[in-house]
């Protein structure tokens, strides 16, 4: 079977796509600066899975580092998960942002191409999409500015990847746009853990209901929705970490570079999620509605039809689904990892 390099395991998503690398037959490979996560969460997906993975700690915007890992281990495809992600943070320090996103990318794709290996899926974002497009998005609509430095370092690095492939037909690039990620593994063992205060709305109702925040405060009631509140395409981080197997699959036959949606095609609002979760999940959560935050869009979601013709990948959990899982891992881990 295959040899996956994971670069960002260790993080909330790239530690559940290790365990559906490992429960269908991958070796996996982490590389993690564990700057946003814990070896705790691979130790726990070794443990979930029954089989064990190869983690090396490192930096992706690190070239002797990299290098080392493709001359110490034959990789097969490389899944590229590593960077930062705070939407708001990438206002206050983009040159950061630049630096492990757009950077770390580079050095990545310099050590792949210098060590033979040209598979690659990378993690981009529905931020892509930019702020003019109606929803639903679909693949063929032309991407456009984000509104954020985040965002654009994602789309950067998808336009190099785009432009790398052109020029090079060994390379095979895989880009999913993910949507919004929620939900933990059924077990509750591995989930989202954020330092600090979240910034995202998932671990913040958690939060709220174990206690460690007083309330949710919904940013903005007067958009152009069906209750006023954002909505948004939640996707379950398992279905999103099985899609990149099936990415995997299919950039192992195939070359070229292929854009991918990772989302349900439901948008679901603010409002839904805080009524939904108390109620699946029969627990409070004391809310107050604010003003809107700069820079949000009223609503957007996915259409996911592409990638159910061609890597045969839908997703499989209700919306009941990924509220339970989440609960079920914060109210087992209070404190995330620590
Ligand atoms: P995460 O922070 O949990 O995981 C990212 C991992 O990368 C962490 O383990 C961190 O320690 C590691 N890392 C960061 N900089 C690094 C560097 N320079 N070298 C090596 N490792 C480094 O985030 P996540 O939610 O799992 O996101 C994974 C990827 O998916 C990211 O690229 C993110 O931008 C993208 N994405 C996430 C979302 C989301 O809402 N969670 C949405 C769209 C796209
Ligand atoms: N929200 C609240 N209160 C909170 C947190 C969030 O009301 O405490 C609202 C936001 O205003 C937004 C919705 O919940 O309407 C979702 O917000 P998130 O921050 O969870 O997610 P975003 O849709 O803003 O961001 C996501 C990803 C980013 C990506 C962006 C655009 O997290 O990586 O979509 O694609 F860039």
């Amino acid at each position: 079977m295959a040899r996956i390099l994971v670069t960002g395991g260790a993080g909330y998503i790239g530690s559940h796509t290790c365990v559906e690398l490992l429960n269908a037959g991958y070796e996996v490979i982490v590389f993690d600066n564990l700057s946003n996560s814990s070896e705790e969460s691979l130790r726990r997906v070794q443990i979930l899975t029954g089989e064990s993975l190869v983690f090396i700690k490192g930096d992706i915007r690190n070239q002797h580092e990299l290098n080392q890992v493709f001359d110490d281990y034959q990789i097969d495809a490389v899944i590229h998960f590593a960077g930062l992600k705070a939407v708001g943070e990438s206002q206050q320090i983009p040159l950061t942002y630049f630096d492990h996103n757009i950077t770390g990318s580079i050095q990545l794709i310099k050590a792949m191409e210098k060590a033979g290996v040209f598979k690659l899926v990378f993690s981009s974002s529905a931020t892509v999409y930019g702020e003019h497009n109606p929803s639903p998005y679909n693949e063929e609509m032309p991407l456009s500015m984000p509104n954020n430095n985040y965002g654009y370092t994602k789309l950067i690095v998808e336009q190099l990847l785009q432009k790398l492939s052109q020029a090079d037909q060994r390379w095979s690039i895989g880009l999913l746009r993910y949507f919004n990620p929620v939900g933990a593994h059924k077990s509750g063992q591995i989930g989202e853990d954020p330092q600090g205060i979240p910034n995202n709305l998932m671990p913040y109702v958690t939060q709220v209901a174990v206690g460690r925040r007083e309330k949710l405060s919904i940013f903005g009631h007067d958009y152009p929705t069906k209750d006023g509140t954002c909505e948004r395409d939640f996707i379950h981080v398992v279905d999103l970490a099985k899609a990149h197997v099936f990415a995997v699959i299919n950039r192992l036959k195939q070359t070229g570079c292929r854009a991918w949606n990772i989302g349900t095609g439901m948008p679901i609002s603010v409002l839904q999620i805080k009524e939904t979760f108390e109620k699946v999940n029969c627990v409070a959560i004391p809310t107050t509605f604010v003003e809107r935050r700069a820079g949000d869009l009223a609503a957007f979601y996915a259409d996911a039809t592409r990638a159910e013709q061609e890597l045969g990948w839908k997703p499989q959990y209700s919306l009941e689904d990924m509220l339970a899982d989440s609960w079920n891992w914060q109210k087992q881990n209070p404190n995330g990892y620590n």
